[in-house]
C-alpha cells in the first residue's frame, strides 16, 4: 500500500471551528492524508484560526513563529492557515508570514485537493471566496478528537446579524441552512456508532430555515426530529440569539427529555443604551422577558451567557446595569471578554474605542467575580439533588473517578465503579466548587 502522508490540524476559536476541522480532516482523507496528533511527524500542518478578538489572532501569530523553525528544519513541510483569520487577512498573510504555503477561508475547504496540488508544485495557494450556499452537507466529518461520546453537527453557517463589534459576518459570510435530512442522518449514524450526545451548531441556530418541495423546516421542527432519533441520544444546541428564541422552541425542549436543559443566550450587556449601540436588536426588557419565558416553560433549565466589558462609550452606569442583569438572571455560567476592536466592523468605523484599558480590565474583573459568586450559588443549590449524568471519560485527577455532564451541562465527577464513557449514570450531588459538582452513585 502507498505510504500515507500525515496531517496535523490545530484548532482555535469556537465549536464551529472544531466542527470545520473535522470536515477538513475528512477531505484530507480522500487525498491519502491521515490525521496525526504528533506535530513532529506531520507533512502538512494546518491552523484553523479565529479572529474574534485581537488576542485570538496574536496566539496564532506566535504559533506561526514557532512553526517557522520547524519548517527550516524540514523544507518539504506544508503550512496552511484556515478559518476566520485566513478570510479576514487574505493574501496580506502571505506577505507578512513568508513561511505560509496555503490560505483557505471557511467556505473554501472543498478546493483543498487543487490547492495542495498547487503547493506541491512549488506555488503558494489561496482561496478565500465566500459562498452563498456551501454547507458541506454531504461531507461526513472525521471525529478526530473526543471520547466517542459527544459530537458536533453543523446545521447552518454564516451570520447576517452584523452586531457592531463582531467580525463574524465578514469572515463567515451569508447565513445558510443545511439540508435537514442530512442532519438527521448524521445524528442517526453517530448514535449507531456509540455517540450519546450531539450539539447542533450554528452562529444563530434559531434562524435555521430549510425549504424543500414546499416543506419548511424551522429550528424547533429540526430539533424535534433530531431528538426523535433515540431517547438515549442527548441533544444540545448553540448559539441562540435572544431576538428569536421563541416560546415554540422552548415548548419543544420542554416536551423531550433528551433535549438538554441548558440554553446559551448571550446578553453581551445589561444596558439597553449599550445594546442599541451594539446593534443587538433587543432591549434589556425584551431579554428579561425571554429569560422569564425560559424559567416558566422549562423550570429546571440552566442559562449561560456571553458578556463584553468596556464596549465603546460604556459608562459606569451601563456597567452596573450589566452586573445587575447578571444577578437578575442568576446565570449558571458565563463567557466574559474585554471588548477588542476589530478592523472594519461597524463599531470600528463608527465609534472610538474609548474605554481605557485599565477600566475595561477592572470592569471585566468585577463581572468575573460576580459570575464566580453566581456559579457557586447555582452549584450549591444542586447539592442533595439527583441527576442522570452522561459519562464522558476518566477524570484528570484520578483514574478511580469518571466525569460527565448533567442535562444542565454541569460537569460532575463521580466514582468509576464499573461504568464507562457513554453510560448514563444516576448520581446524587454531595459537594461542589464553582466549577464542578461532586457526585456519589445511586445505582451500582
Ligand atoms: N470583542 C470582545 N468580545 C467579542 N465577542 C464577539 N466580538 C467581540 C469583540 N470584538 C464575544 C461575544 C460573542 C462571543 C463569541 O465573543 O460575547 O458572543
Ligand atoms: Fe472565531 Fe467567530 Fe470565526 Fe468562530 S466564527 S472562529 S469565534 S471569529
Amino acid at each position: 500500500m502507498e505510504n500515507k502522508k500525515k496531517s496535523y490540524i490545530e484548532t482555535y476559536g469556537c465549536q464551529m471551528n472544531i466542527s470545520d476541522s473535522e470536515i477538513v480532516a475528512s477531505i484530507l482523507e480522500t487525498l491519502n492524508y491521515e490525521s496525526t496528533s504528533d506535530i513532529k511527524t506531520a507533512d502538512l500542518i494546518l491552523l484553523n484560526t479565529c479572529s474574534i478578538r485581537d488576542n485570538a489572532e496574536q496566539r496564532v501569530r506566535n504559533r506561526l513563529n514557532e512553526l517557522h523553525s520547524l519548517k527550516r528544519k524540514r523544507p518539504g513541510l506544508i503550512i496552511g492557515l484556515l478559518g476566520c483569520m485566513a478570510e479576514r487577512l487574505k493574501d496580506k498573510l502571505l506577505e507578512e508570514e513568508r513561511h505560509i504555503d496555503l490560505i483557505v477561508g471557511p467556505d473554501g475547504y472543498r478546493q483543498l485537493p487543487q490547492l495542495l496540488e498547487q503547493v506541491e508544485s512549488g506555488q503558494k495557494a489561496i482561496n478565500v471566496l465566500l459562498s452563498a450556499d456551501e454547507t458541506y452537507a454531504d461531507i461526513n466529518p472525521v471525529r478526530t478528537g473526543g471520547s466517542g461520546v459527544t459530537a458536533f453537527i453543523s446545521i447552518m453557517r454564516g451570520c447576517e446579524n452584523f452586531c457592531a463589534y463582531c467580525v463574524v459576518p465578514y469572515t463567515r459570510g451569508k447565513e445558510r441552512s443545511r439540508n435537514a435530512q442530512t442532519i438527521v442522518k448524521e445524528a442517526k449514524e453517530l448514535f449507531e456508532n456509540g455517540f450519546r450526545e450531539v450539539t447542533l451548531l450554528g452562529q444563530n441556530v434559531n434562524s435555521y430555515n430549510w425549504e424543500e418541495n414546499g416543506d419548511k423546516i424551522g429550528f424547533p421542527a429540526l430539533l424535534e426530529q433530531v431528538a426523535l432519533v433515540s431517547p438515549q441520544l442527548r441533544v444540545r444546541f448553540a448559539t441562540s440569539h435572544p431576538k428569536d428564541i421563541s416560546d415554540e422552541l422552548l415548548e419543544v425542549i420542554a416536551s423531550h427529555e433528551n433535549i438538554c436543559r441548558s440554553i446559551h443566550l448571550p446578553i453581551q450587556s445589561g444596558s439597553t443604551r449599550t445594546l442599541e449601540m451594539m446593534k443587538r436588536s433587543y432591549t434589556r426588557e425584551w431579554y428579561m422577558d425571554r429569560i422569564a419565558a425560559i424559567k416558566r416553560i422549562i423550570p429546571d433549565c440552566a442559562i449561560t451567557t456571553d458578556i463584553i466589558a468596556g464596549f465603546c462609550a460604556e459608562t459606569e452606569e451601563d456597567h452596573l446595569h450589566t452586573l445587575s442583569a447578571m444577578r437578575e438572571v442568576a446565570y449558571d455560567y458565563a463567557y466574559m471578554f474585554k471588548y477588542s476592536e476589530r478592523p472594519n466592523t461597524i463599531a470600528a468605523k463608527k465609534y472610538p474605542d474609548d474605554v481605557p484599558e485599565e477600566v475595561k480590565s477592572r470592569r471585566l474583573d468585577e463581572i468575573i467575580a460576580m459570575q464566580q459568586e453566581l456559579s457557586l450559588k447555582s452549584n450549591k443549590l444542586d447539592v442533595g439533588k439527583e441527576f442522570e449524568v452522561l459519562a464522558e471519560g476518566v477524570s484528570k485527577r484520578s483514574d478511580q473517578q469518571l466525569f460527565g455532564r448533567t442535562s444542565q451541562n454541569k460537569v460532575v465527577v463521580f466514582p468509576r465503579s464499573s461504568y464507562n464513557a457513554g453510560d448514563y449514570v444516576k448520581v446524587k450531588i454531595i459537594g461542589c466548587t464553582a466549577a464542578t459538582l461532586k457526585g456519589e452513585l445511586l445505582t451500582v
